[in-house]
């Protein structure tokens, strides 16, 4: 199991809320398919994003909640598209504490259940009108160009801390920041008021995927539900590799890269490599960066009326950082 996110406000009511639907939407006529929808979907998951959807609702509305369940279902059925996808590219072990689906299933059914999964979210999200279909259709776009730039630029040692965000903007951020937005456009929010919810959620989630890259690193099997060590392995250079090659400690610098090569993969390597991660900096570096993020996102609601809810969106923000222990 991996870990859940952890914040004063019980969230019980809404993941009870959340998980129901999934089960409710992810069924099918085929039995293999259905198995591997709730493979992908059930297998635990942190569920941050739909959070986030029925939190800015909540926040912007007083309307029931349920109006919004479908799109932060849309949503995290998304994502768990992508992960699909994801793990078959970064040729990954685990994901959310089990196998992952590519691995037990086979790589073409998972290519298809992962097609089946994109096209359910689009049709969840289009139940919503045209307007809102649209932000949901271009976090999935956004999501392609950002891993095909990922995938452009494995191996690169040049690579810039520029790039790198580019990369994790479209990959990650832009799908945080459409997921607050239309529920923001749900809620009857003002304009203004939607891109500011798209803010604060888009720069949560580029905190976020630095704090993910860096427990790649750092972070326990155990605790991330996944594999450590697997864009190491994959020459996914991420923002404290990029720091660390920086560096000019000439024989760690090319130790690390001769790993992310696979020209060395036994384990002493591997740690050898972590440990010049860490003493070089750029483990802290990347977090004060993740920092400055949280920040950005705090800053984009200076102007909102402080309510239980915003709250709660704070500590989420915060608890993005807070799950990197060193
Ligand atoms: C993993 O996302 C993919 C990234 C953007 C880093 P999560 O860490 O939110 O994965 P689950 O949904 O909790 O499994
Ligand atoms: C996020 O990047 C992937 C997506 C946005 C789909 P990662 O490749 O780092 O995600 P994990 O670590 O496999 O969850
Ligand atoms: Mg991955
Ligand atoms: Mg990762």
């Amino acid at each position: 199991m991996s870990e859940v996110l952890k914040v004063s406000i019980d969230l019980s009511g809404k993941l009870d809320l959340i998980n129901h639907r999934l089960t409710e939407v992810l069924k099918t006529d085929n039995d293999r398919l259905n198995s591997m929808a709730y493979y992908a979907v059930s297998s635990g998951g942190k569920r941050l994003r739909p959070l986030i959807v029925l939190l800015v609702y909540e926040l912007n509305t007083t309307k029931p909640i349920e109006n919004a369940l479908d799109l932060a279902v849309a949503y995290e059925i998304m994502h768990s598209a992508s992960l699909i996808h994801d793990d078959i590219i970064d040729e990954a072990e685990e994901r959310r504490g089990n196998q992952c689906l590519y691995r037990k299933y086979g790589t073409n059914d998972a290519i298809v259940a992962g097609d089946y999964l994109f096209s359910l979210a689009y049709k969840m999200g289009a139940s919503y009108g045209m307007e809102v279909s649209n932000v949901v259709a271009k976090a999935a776009q956004k999501l392609a160009e950002g891993q095909i730039q990922e995938s452009t630029n494995l191996g690169n040692f040049q690579i810039s801390e520029e790039t790198y965000f580019n990369i994790i903007t479209n990959k990650t951020a832009y799908f945080f920041g459409a997921g607050a937005k239309t529920a923001a456009m749900i809620a009857g929010s003002s304009p203004m008021d939607q891109e500011n919810m798209f803010n604060f959620a888009f720069n949560v989630g580029m905190a976020f995927q630095i704090a993910d890259d860096i427990l790649d690193i750092v972070g326990k099997e155990e605790a991330i539900g996944k594999t450590p060590f697997t864009d190491i392995k994959h020459s996914t250079l991420t923002l404290p590799m990029i720091y660390a090659l920086k560096q000019g400690n000439e024989r760690e610098a090319q130790l690390l890269k001769d790993v992310l090569k696979g020209r060395k993969t036994d384990s002493e390597s591997i740690q050898k490599a972590k440990q010049f991660l860490i003493d070089s900096g750029s483990v802290d570096y990347s977090l004060e960066k993740a920092k400055g993020f949280i920040d950005s996102a705090i800053e984009s609601e200076k102007t909102a009326k402080i309510s239980p809810n915003l709250q709660t969106l704070f500590e989420i923000a915060y608890s993005v950082i807070s799950r990197i222990r060193i």
